[in-house]
């Protein structure tokens, strides 16, 4: 397994749309291995293939205490939402920005898993927005573009400032 550079924005690779995966093979297997240890050693709760600049529709999550519960899914569609919530926020492209967004209160997915078999699933809490915030990623669009357009600049801003300060 290898870790993987995630993209940090304004990156405008993570503004690019995910191609469906076509077949689930040994490859994106490793690539949803790789992924997961990305995911845990930054650590975050979950990670789109886009923010490794792979631009698959492949996301892995993880919202358990222990760490235990990895889930992936390639493909995802939401295929039915209920409600709304508001929920704090944040992304491991935009590091070190948390804010609110509004989003549906319950999903139900339909996804590929890694066997290539269709499996259904229905989410709330963390776990429903976890995976629109990463489905959103598959989309090329960050949680960010969800705000004001002054606060948008502002992170930009910040954001190359601690980017030119690492790559420094
Ligand atoms: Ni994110």
């Amino acid at each position: 397994m290898a870790r993987l550079p995630i993209l940090i924005y304004p990156d405008p690779r993570l503004h690019k749309k995910a191609a469906p995966v076509l077949h689930v093979d040994a490859k994106i297997r490793q690539l949803a291995a790789d992924m997961a240890e990305t995911m845990y050693a930054a650590p975050g709760v979950g990670l789109a293939a886009s923010q490794v600049d792979v631009h698959q529709q492949l996301i892995v999550i993880d919202v358990s205490e222990d760490k235990s519960q990895l889930q992936v899914f390639i493909n995802p569609e939401i295929v039915a939402r209920e409600g709304e919530c508001e929920g704090e926020e944040g992304c491991l492209s935009v590091p070190g920005i948390y804010d609110v967004v509004f989003r549906s209160a319950w999903v139900r997915v339909r996804a590929l898993d890694l066997n290539g078999k269709p499996f259904e699933l229905e989410a709330d809490g963390l776990l429903a927005v976890c995976i629109q915030h990463e489905m959103d990623h598959l989309q090329g669009k960050v949680f960010v573009e969800y705000l004001s357009r002054l606060k948008q600049t502002r992170i930009k801003s910040k954001m190359v400032k601690h980017h030119s300060r690492v790559t420094a």
